[in-house]
């Protein structure tokens, strides 16, 4: 890495449920990183995010103008995310938005097309992919652990309540989030489905609402996916288990199994080896979401068992990722193509859903 005399300025824009996790991300990296700035449209909502995280409190055409603002964190509804991000990027500022990248393929795109134009770094949260056991996992895979990778099993069985989805108007709607269980809160482990696996060819899918009222978007997805590398995958997703459950994520190949649970690996198996079994995930969150309230971070709307212990620091590992990449000009991990892959993946998911047909990507 070069060396790098300053820490780079951010400001913060969309003071809302997440921007607590950014804010302690960004405080735990002082070497390389400093909060100056905070934005949202509701005042009140700035001022307390400023009075919890010392921040000026300014309007998005101030940021944008600021040569002192070096980078942006937007962390405002996904549908504004390319208008945001893009406006971000042609003023000359490095780009981190929080998962999905957008709604829509052609947003992604459109965000894509802008860091090239700005030769900025864009990069996209998901966190999971800085967690201990998911970086063993990928260098596992690198290194052909598992022989030839023959199925794939994805089972986010969460819950949510209906005053989750009543808490924040536009929540569970098409225009402000995209989707619904697979694309605000599956889209997590799908994103490392895709870093594990590679690309998905063809799904077939099913998405439907089953045990909430007053939301457009899907709470039970179930699909079968064929990746390119011929691997068959299975991938079930919802909102409505109650009481919601770690996520789960197998691998199987010619030579051997794992399990990621939670944010562990739970159970690696290599053909000649002794098995190694993790602790099973368990969870510091014992109670159900109820939301009504304002709700903390996405750990806070989770269901009982979901959750793991770590919440956060995984932000912090993909903050430092994306100011090394600024510093060395190279792309961060999970890059404009990464995040617009998961989004993509999710649309075909929806059209075949709405089709009945295999969807080819
Ligand atoms: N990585 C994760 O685990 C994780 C967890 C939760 C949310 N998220 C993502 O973070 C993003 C925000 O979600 P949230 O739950 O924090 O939403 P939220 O509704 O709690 O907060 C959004 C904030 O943005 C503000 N805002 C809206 N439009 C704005 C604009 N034009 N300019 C400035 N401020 C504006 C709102 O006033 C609100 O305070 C979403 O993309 C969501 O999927 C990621």
């Amino acid at each position: 890495m070069s060396l790098s005399p300053e820490p780079l300025n951010f400001a913060l824009v969309g003071c809302g449920a997440i921007a607590p996790t950014q804010a302690q991300a960004l405080s735990e990296l002082p070497a390389l990183a400093r909060l100056t700035h905070c934005v949202d449209l509701d005042p009140a909502r700035a001022a307390a995010f400023a009075a919890k995280f010392p921040t000026t409190v300014a309007s998005w055409d101030e940021v944008l103008a600021n040569p002192r603002i070096h980078a942006i964190a937007l962390c405002v509804p996904a549908s504004l995310h390319a208008r945001l991000g893009a406006a971000a990027l042609r003023a000359g500022k490095h780009v981190i938005i929080e998962k999905p990248m957008e709604v829509s393929v052609a947003a992604c795109t459109e965000l894509i097309t802008a860091q090239k134009a700005s030769g900025r770094q864009l990069a996209i949260i998901c966190q999971h992919r800085f967690d201990p056991a998911s970086r063993t996992i990928h260098a596992l895979l690198q290194k052909q652990a598992l022989g030839r990778l023959i199925a794939a099993d994805v089972r986010v069985a969460w819950y949510r309540t209906q005053e989750y989805y009543d808490s924040e108007p536009g929540r569970g709607t098409w225009a402000m989030c995209g989707g619904g269980c697979l694309m605000t809160q599956g889209i997590h482990t799908l994103d490392l489905l895709l870093w594990f696996c590679g690309p998905v060819h063809e799904v077939y899918a099913r998405a439907v609402t089953v045990a909430h009222e007053r939301i457009e978007v899907e709470d039970l997805v179930c699909a079968t996916l064929s990746f390119a590398n011929g691997a068959l995958g299975n991938l079930f997703v919802s909102t409505a288990t109650y009481p919601g459950f770690p996520a789960r994520l197998s691998l199987h190949g010619t030579e051997g199994s794992l399990v990621l649970e939670g944010d562990e690996l739970h159970v690696l198996a290599l053909k000649g080896q002794p098995v190694v079994k993790g602790p099973p995930a368990t969870s510091d969150a014992c109670q159900v979401a109820t939301g009504g309230t304002r709700l903390a971070t996405e750990q806070a709307t989770a269901g009982a068992g979901e959750t793991n212990k770590k919440w956060g620091s995984a932000h912090r590992e993909q903050f430092a990722d994306f100011i090394a990449a600024i510093q060395d000009n190279r792309p961060p991990l999970v890059d404009g193509e990464a995040g617009r892959a998961a989004v993509a993946l999710i649309q075909a998911i929806y059209q075949s859903s709405r089709s009945g047909l295999p969807v080819r990507l």
